[in-house]
C-alpha cells in the first residue's frame, strides 16, 4: 500500500508530512526547502526570525519582516514543493508576519501558541494562501470554526492538533500532560469528529493532521488509521544535514538521554518540553536574574519577573551556544542517535510506513467513525469528508 497523498485544498502533498515549524531559527529555508522537495510540507518558523539581522534590536519590525521576505524567497528558489510559515499568535509581530507571507505567496500559514480567531482578515480576495491552526483539544477547533464561519464566512482549510509529546511549547497544563484523555490517540479522533459539522455546512474538506510524538513510519500508519490526514513531526527532522540549526543544537538531541526531556515553565507563561542542561538547572536553582527584555517579542511573556528571556536563551541555542541558552525537543528526542538527510529521514519513514501498513490492523475502530459514516464518508486517503 503507497502512502496517501495529503490534501489541502487545491494542494496536493506527494507524502502526507509536514515538517513542524521550528523557532527560533531552528527551521529555516534550509530545511523547508530539502523537506518540499521531498514531496512533503516544508515550514519555515517565523519566531524572531530577524536574530540575524545587525538593526533586531533597534528596527525589530523591520529586521523580522525583511528576514522573513528573505528566507520565503530563498526557500521558493530552492524547490518547487509546497511550503508554509509558522506564525505563532503570541508574537507581538503576529500581523506583520502573516501580512508578509501572504505578500511573498506563501503557500500555507501554520498557526498556534493561542487561537488564530482573526487570521482570516488578512487574505482578501484573489489570495490562495491556506491558513492552518494548530490546537489541542477539540473544543479550540470548534471555537476557530464558529469564530471563522460567523465573521468571515469561512474555516480552517485544516488544522494540526498537537498533543502532549510535542517539542517547544505546549497548549496542555503541566497537569494534563500525562493524563490519557489528553493524549493525541485521544485528541485526534475527537478533532476530526469536531469538525464534520462545520465541514458539511460550508460542504468542504478540513483534514485533521496529528502532532506530537510521532517519530517512525508505524506511528504515521497508526494515525492515519484513527482518522488524521496527515502528520505533523518536528524533533527528527532536527537530526538532518539540512537542518538550520548549530551542529552543536542537533548534538544535544543525540547526547540526550530520556530522562533530560524535561517540562519547564517558560516565561510565555506555557509549559515548554526541553532538553535539561547547566542552563535550565540553574534556572531551576534560582540563579538567573531578571534581566532587561530587548525585543518585547511575545505578548504574554512575564518579562519583569522572568529569570531569562526565552527569545535570547533560544536564539543562543540556534547558534550552538548551549551554555546561553537550551533546545527545545519532542519527548522522543532522546531515540535520536545520528545525523541523516533529509532524503534518508523520508525513505526511511516510507518503508517503516510500508511495512506497517502490510501487518494486520489493529481491531479497534474509534467511535467516531462508526457514528460518521451516516453522514460522513471517510475516503480512502484516511480523513473524513464532510459531506
Ligand atoms: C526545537 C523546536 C522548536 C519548535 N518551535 C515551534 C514554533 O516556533 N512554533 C510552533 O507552533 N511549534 C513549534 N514547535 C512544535 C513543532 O512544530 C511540532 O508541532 C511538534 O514538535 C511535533 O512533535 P515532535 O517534535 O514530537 O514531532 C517546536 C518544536 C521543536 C522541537
Amino acid at each position: 500500500m503507497t502512502i496517501p497523498k495529503l490534501k489541502i485544498r487545491d494542494l496536493v502533498a506527494k507524502i502526507p508530512i509536514i515538517q513542524g515549524g521550528m523557532g527560533v531559527g531552528i527551521s529555516l529555508s534550509g530545511l523547508a526547502s530539502a523537506v518540499a522537495n521531498e514531496g512533503g510540507i516544508g515550514v519555515i518558523a517565523a519566531a524572531m526570525i530577524g536574530l540575524n539581522e545587525t538593526d533586531i534590536y533597534s528596527n525589530f519590525k523591520e529586521a523580522n519582516i525583511r528576514a522573513l521576505q528573505r528566507e520565503i524567497r530563498k526557500a521558493r528558489e530552492a524547490t518547487k514543493g509546497i511550503l508554509g510559515v509558522n506564525i505563532m499568535v503570541a508574537l507581538t509581530n503576529f500581523a506583520d508576519l502573516v501580512k508578509t507571507s501572504i505578500e511573498e505567496g506563501i503557500d500555507i500559514i501554520f498557526s498556534g501558541a493561542g487561537l488564530p480567531l482573526d487570521l482570516p482578515k488578512y487574505v482578501k480576495d484573489g489570495i490562495n494562501t491556506k491558513l492552518v491552526p494548530i490546537v489541542s483539544s477539540a473544543r479550540a477547533a470548534k471555537a476557530i470554526c464558529k469564530r471563522w464561519l460567523s465573521r468571515f464566512n469561512s474555516l480552517p482549510d485544516a488544522f494540526v492538533v498537537e498533543g502532549p509529546l510535542a517539542g517547544g511549547h505546549l497548549g496542555f497544563s503541566a497537569d494534563q500532560l500525562d493524563r490519557p484523555e489528553f493524549s493525541l490517540e485521544k485528541l485526534v479522533p475527537e478533532v476530526v469528529e469536531a469538525v464534520i459539522p462545520f465541514a458539511e455546512e460550508l460542504q468542504v474538506d478540513i483534514p485533521v493532521i496529528a502532532a506530537g510524538g510521532i517519530y517512525t513510519g508505524a506511528d504515521i500508519h497508526n494515525f492515519l488509521q484513527l482518522g488524521a490526514a496527515g502528520v505533523q513531526m518536528a524533533t527528527r527532522f532536527v537530526a538532518t544535514h539540512e537542518c538550520d540549526a548549530d551542529i552543536s543544537f542537533k548534538q544535544s538531541y543525540i547526547d540526550a538521554r530520556k530522562e533530560d526531556l524535561v517540562i519547564i515553565k517558560s516565561p510565555v507563561g506555557l509549559p515548554g518540553r526541553a532538553i535539561r542542561n547547566q542552563f535550565l538547572k540553574d534556572v531551576e536553582e534560582g540563579k538567573k536574574k531578571p534581566f532587561k527584555c530587548p525585543y518585547h517579542c511575545i505578548s504574554s511573556c512575564n518579562c519583569t519577573d522572568s529569570p531569562y528571556c526565552i527569545a535570547m536563551a533560544l536564539v543562543n541555542a540556534k547558534r550552538g551556544k548551549l551554555k546561553k541558552g537550551f533546545a527545545f525537543a519532542g519527548n522522543n528526542a532522546y531515540k535520536v542517535d545520528r545525523i541523516i538527510s533529509v532524503k534518508e529521514l523520508i525513505s526511511s519513514l516510507l518503508d517503516e510506513y510500508q511495512k506497517a501498513s502490510y501487518r494486520p490492523t489493529v481491531d479497534y475502530q474509534p467511535e467516531f467513525l462508526m457514528s460518521a459514516q451516516a453522514g460522513a464518508q471517510v475516503n480512502i486517503e484516511g480523513h473524513v469528508a464532510g459531506r
